[in-house]
């Protein structure tokens, strides 16, 4: 199929049918709404979420296919400065689909991209119950005692 990747055969959706991975940006937004939702993320503006996809270096989605059908089931991005640097952001896969070894596929595919692009440093943000979800796939946290430092407004 033109476009799509299919995952290794040992992480298919569990149900008989395939998973694929895209880079195509073309996503429908309410499908993706739908699917960070799912994972009970709080609501951000569409035009943002289209904006932050447009500028993203890195769109990976992940669908279920069935026959013609396809289902949005995971989706991540990265951000990058195109030479050293790409951090990945909104890592999900639909809770129908989680546990079966497809977050793992799609950090590993993302991861993958990025190389094959050189970007040597990999980063993200993780939340604290999934710290060790990304350690099992080589993150590691506050390396030589780094750390990640946030501003937020009127704080
Ligand atoms: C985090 C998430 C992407 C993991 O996806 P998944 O498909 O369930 O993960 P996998 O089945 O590929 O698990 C891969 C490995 O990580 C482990 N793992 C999965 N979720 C984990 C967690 N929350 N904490 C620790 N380990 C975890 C699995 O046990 C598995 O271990 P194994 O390789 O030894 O068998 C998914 O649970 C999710 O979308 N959560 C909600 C959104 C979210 O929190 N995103 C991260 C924001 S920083």
């Amino acid at each position: 199929m033109d476009g799509y990747e299919s995952v290794d055969t040992t992480s298919r959706s569990g149900t008989g049918a395939r998973v694929y991975f895209s880079t195509d940006r073309d996503i429908d937004l309410y499908e993706l709404e739908e699917l960070c939702d799912a994972v009970g993320w709080s609501r951000r503006p569409l035009r943002k979420v289209k904006k932050a996809i447009q500028y993203s270096f890195l769109v990976v989605t992940m669908w279920e296919m069935r026959g013609k059908k396809r289902r949005l089931i995971g989706f991540s991005r990265a951000t990058s400065d195109h030479a050293f640097n790409a951090t990945i952001w909104d890592v999900v896969v639909h809770p129908d689909f989680q546990g079966k070894g497809l977050g793992k596929a799609l950090m590993n595919y993302s991861i993958k991209r990025l190389r094959s692009q050189d970007i040597s440093n990999i980063t993200l943000f993780a939340d604290p119950h999934v710290v060790n979800f990304y350690r099992n796939l080589g993150f590691m946290p506050d390396p030589e005692g780094i750390k990640g430092m946030f501003w937020y407004p009127n704080r």
